[in-house]
């Protein structure tokens, strides 16, 4: 009896080990890069039910898919080495912890893993008509196209982009992170990511200057840090494997990091990354929106508005810091000056506040022009936002290392925050700025 009781034991053990096992992405090696791989699309379901253990579904068997929520998927790109892309768990799990929704990871990681670039980016078209034919039959059990969500990084971007042409533009949404750049650039729009793909396409570009998509693609297009390096990232090719896929990365991470709600990355709609820079672009160009078009999941906070603008299409700019979660603090530092002469010059602010944390931002862009009784107005960024500042450091440089020092004599110096205009604006009367000499002061409330 007992011996029976095991045997059954022992056979529902190899059974559960066969097809009960939860499935994960493909996982091949360099090998496999090398001599190529041909195409073979999983599509890897998750919900909040089975967060954890996923489940293979197919065309024929949507399984636990419930297709009156909300769906989206995640496409990945060019597997250069043939392992999973490392950011996919964090984002699955970011996903289901926001919204109750089916998370359908698109893994044709066997297609994707070549060494061979060109290899890869021609089977997009086809991983799109495998998930247009699985579309088709969530739409048939009654799902909605408004309700479909498609995330796509760098080649699965464009994948996006060839499903949604499919559909005439009437998925819901398309995120693209990354678009690639090679072989996509300057292509016609049925040939690539366009805004016309979805109801509503918003897109990260990290990397234009190398993986990425220079030009705009979506309706609103977003450059941290004008798109080309970013912060953290390893400058040179010392910086090993790192360098070459770093910056392009980062379009996901900030975008998992707008799931995290550690803090919401405000995005400044501009015509260039040096006007957001030299501080022209930050009043977001609608008097009524409550806030500016935010980075990540919920960019769409700006479709309406923009659904309204012809064309429907806008670029948006800010700076990110090196780390998690990536949020950047702008501040006005609004100076007049009364020097007699024109000064040309760069400013440094640091901020401390009671419990001595500091904040610091070189307003180093461009110089600023200080005229006499003129109002100059620099945007500084500091990685942290202090509340209750309790002291200021201001230092001005020329930075030219031969001829004289100069003098900044300021009037008035108000700082305010963007984030917060609600919050006092601080301010200090009269002062000399050495230059290259760093000037504490207590500020005090600006008089009305
Ligand atoms: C989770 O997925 C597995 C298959 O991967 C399935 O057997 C199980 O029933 C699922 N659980 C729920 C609660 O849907
Ligand atoms: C779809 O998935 C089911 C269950 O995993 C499997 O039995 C079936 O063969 C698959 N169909 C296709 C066309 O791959
Ligand atoms: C599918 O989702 C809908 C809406 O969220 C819910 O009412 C329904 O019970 C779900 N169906 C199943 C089988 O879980
Ligand atoms: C961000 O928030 C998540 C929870 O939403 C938390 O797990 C994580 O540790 C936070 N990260 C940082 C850097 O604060």
């Amino acid at each position: 009896m007992l011996r029976l009781y095991f045997l059954i034991s022992l056979l529902c053990l190899v059974k559960s080990d066969t097809d009960g096992t939860c499935p994960s992405f493909t996982r091949l090696s360099f090998h496999s890069a090398v001599v190529g791989t041909g195409l073979n699309v999983r599509l890897i379901l998750y919900t909040q039910r089975n967060q954890t253990c996923a489940q293979l579904i197919n065309s024929t068997t949507l399984g636990s898919l419930n297709v009156t929520k909300k769906t989206t998927f995640i496409i990945h790109g060019f597997r250069p080495t043939g392992s999973p892309p490392v950011w996919m768990e964090e984002l699955v799990q970011s996903l289901l912890n926001v919204h109750e929704m089916n998370v359908v990871v698109v893994d044709w990681n066997r297609g994707a893993t070549t060494v061979i670039y060109t290899h890869a980016a021609g089977k997009t078209k086809k991983v799109a008509l495998i998930l247009k034919e699985f579309i088709d039959q969530m739409l048939a059990e009654g799902a909605s196209l408004h309700d479909i969500y498609m995330i796509g990084v760098s080649l699965g971007a464009h994948i996006a982009g060839f499903v949604g042409e499919m559909y005439a533009g009437k998925l819901g949404r398309i995120t693209g992170l990354d678009p690639a750049g090679p072989l996509f650039n300057g292509k016609p729009p049925e040939d690539r990511l366009d805004p016309n793909d979805a109801q509503f396409v918003d897109v990260i570009h990290s990397d234009i200057d190398a993986l990425g998509y220079r030009e705009p693609l979506g309706n609103m297009d977003f450059y941290p840090n004008g798109g080309l390096d970013q912060p953290g990232c390893p400058k040179t090719i010392f910086g090993g494997m790192k360098y070459f896929k770093c910056d392009h990365q980062m379009s996901v991470f900030l975008y998992i990091a707008s799931l995290q709600n550690n803090c919401s990355i405000s995005a400044y709609p501009c015509d260039s990354y040096r006007d957001y820079r030299n501080g022209k672009c930050v009043s977001c160009g609608v008097g009524q929106m409550v806030s500016c078009p935010l980075l990540g999941y919920y960019a769409d906070n700006w479709k309406d508005y923009l659904m309204d603008k012809d064309p429907p299409m806008m670029k948006a700019f800010f700076d990110t810091a090196e780390k998690k979660p990536f949020c950047m603090y702008h501040y006005f530092v609004d100076i007049i000056s009364w020097n007699k002469n024109i000064r040309r010059g760069f400013i440094t602010i640091k901020l401390r506040d009671k419990d001595g944390n500091i904040a610091e931002s070189s307003i180093d862009h461009e110089p600023s022009t200080f005229q006499k009784y003129h109002q100059v107005s620099l945007l500084a960024r500091f990685n942290q936002d202090l509340d209750k500042v309790a002291e200021i450091s201001l230092l001005f440089s020329t930075k030219s290392v031969v001829g004289p020092k100069y003098k900044l004599r300021v009037l008035r110096m108000k700082l305010r925050s963007l984030a917060h205009p609600d919050r006092p604006h601080l301010c200090r009367y009269d002062l000399v700025l050495m230059e290259n000499v760093e000037t504490f002061f207590q500020p005090i409330l600006c008089s009305k």
